[in-house]
């Protein structure tokens, strides 16, 4: 159900090392009952992070994985193996998967099919480039995001999807969309779902907003009705930065 998450997407940072550092740090806060909190370290740190973060409500998820149960493809992670590794969270289709690793809606289609079947939950990241937010076209791009990459799954699989509206034009760029912006398209985004399964579905998914989200703007954002937390990149390599967030509610 509709939940406040905070998600942190450390991207390709931190080695072992400065992953433990940062979640030692990480630990010494409270995390707020209200707020799930999230961090996602590369793949070779997932197994020491959920050691580590055992004995707290911090949760830990992959950044991608591949599609396929198993295989030749060398390279590539499946949803089985981060469940073995105890991680049962992954985040889909990233702006930067989908710029350098030619990510498709429809291949995220069968990332998406691939993470519910292993029973994950999955954090669907889509939004508009700049271009087409110049052009106007940004509400067509986000619904042709969710129609083709997420839209085809079943209203009870809804339970086990975030969804993470990112406007690229705002990632690691240090410019936010405004809130009200934000809230422009959350809420596009929650009638868009509405429109193609129901209320319920609708107004039980949490819709994250990413981009440049950093403590002194969190608050603003969070506040907006149709915005249930943040993805947060940048500001998530620092432990104050990122309870800051996680404590902006
Ligand atoms: P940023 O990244 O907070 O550094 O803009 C957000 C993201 O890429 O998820």
């Amino acid at each position: 159900m509709r939940k406040n998450i905070v998600a942190g997407n450390w991207k390709m940072n931190n080695d072992l090392q400065e992953t433990e550092r940062l979640l030692n740090d990480l630990l010494v806060y409270d995390v707020p009952e209200n707020v799930s909190v999230i961090v996602a370290p590369t793949f070779t740190n997932l197994v020491s992070a959920n050691t580590m973060l055992k004995d707290s409500t911090i949760e830990v998820a992959a950044q991608n994985m591949h599609q396929a149960d198993n295989g030749a493809f060398t390279g590539e992670i499946s949803a089985a193996m981060l469940k073995s590794a105890g991680v049962n969270t992954v985040i889909l289709g990233h702006s930067e998967r989908r710029a350098y690793f030619w990510e498709t809606n429809e291949l995220l289609a069968t990332k998406v099919d691939a993470a519910l079947k292993n029973e994950m939950t999955l954090i669907y990241c889509f939004g508009e480039e700049l271009e087409d937010r110049k052009n106007g076209n940004h509400f067509n791009i986000v619904k042709e995001q969710l129609e083709e990459g997420i839209c085809h799954i079943a209203e009870a699989e809804w339970k086990n999807v975030i969804l993470a509206y990112e406007p690229v034009w705002a990632i690691g760029t240090g410019e936010t969309a405004s809130p009200e912006q934000a809230q422009e398209m959350h809420e596009f985004i929650r009638n868009t779902i509405l429109d193609t399964y129901n209320e319920e579905v609708a107004q039980g998914v949490s819709i994250l907003y990413g981009g440049s989200v950093k403590p002194n703007n969190a608050q603003e954002i969070f506040g907006k009705k149709d915005v249930d937390g943040g993805l947060i990149g940048g500001a998530a390599l620092d432990a104050e930065n990122f309870m800051a967030i996680v404590n902006a509610f």
